[in-house]
């Protein structure tokens, strides 16, 4: 069995890196990510909580030559669905260079189940989901990013990534790879300011 220090040191090692920097530049390595660490990765989202048991998460992972296509449509989805006065250029090539630079991204997507489950309960499951799977994404050695942007969760690009239920979401984009530089740090309240956001009750 794991210790708590084990699994306190795995969660505070877990970070957020995206494909690339605020000036473009890749932050992941040009390398793929092996078929059997993928598999993996979603076996262990697929061990998240979930109430009734509906599994509501879903997935399509875009890799190699699949990663331009996604970046094909994402472009002309948001170049199609924003108003010339809120287009923003370095938005678009942001969204862009995600999807060109990264190993692996994996839309995320929730299945509902209509009268079965609260859809917040549905979302917090695959939020559940998305953090087990960047646990063990940390474990090995990938850096990951949760993108989230209103146009993910167009029609189109559901239908685009097979979330195709009436009621389906697309909660985001997890972007995946092995980091070029080193792993970054990141501050949180410290331990002993946790007790600010508690209250105990004794
Ligand atoms: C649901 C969710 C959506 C997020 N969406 C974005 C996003 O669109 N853009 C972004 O820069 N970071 C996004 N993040 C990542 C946060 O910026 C990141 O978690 C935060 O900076 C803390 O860094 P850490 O994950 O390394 O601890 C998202 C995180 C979550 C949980």
């Amino acid at each position: 069995m794991i210790t708590l220090e084990q699994i306190t040191e795995l969660i505070e090692h877990r970070r957020t890196i995206k494909p690339i920097d605020a000036g473009g530049e890749p932050n992941y390595l040009d390398k793929s990510i092996p078929q059997q660490t993928l598999e993996q990765l979603l076996e262990n989202a697929n061990w998240a909580p979930t109430h009734g048991l509906t599994e509501p998460w879903r997935f399509t992972i875009f890799q190699d030559d699949a990663r331009g296509n996604l970046a094909s449509k994402l472009s002309q989805t948001y170049t199609q669905h924003l108003l010339p006065a809120d287009f923003s250029q370095a938005k678009h090539d942001k969204l862009i260079g995600y999807a060109k630079h990264t190993s692996a991204a994996i839309a995320l997507g929730m299945q509902r189940h209509v009268g079965k489950i609260p859809v917040e309960e549905e979302v917090i499951a695959v939020a559940c989901a998305v953090q087990n799977l960047h646990l063990a994404a940390t474990a090995a050695q990938l850096g990951g990013f949760w993108s989230t942007s209103p146009i993910y969760d167009l029609p189109e690009m559901r239908d685009y990534f097979g979330f195709a239920g009436s009621e389906d979401r697309c909660l985001g984009i997890f972007y995946l790879g092995y980091p070029k530089n080193q792993w970054p740090t990141r501050k949180r309240t410290t331990p002993g300011d946790i007790t600010k956001k508690t209250n105990w009750r004794n």
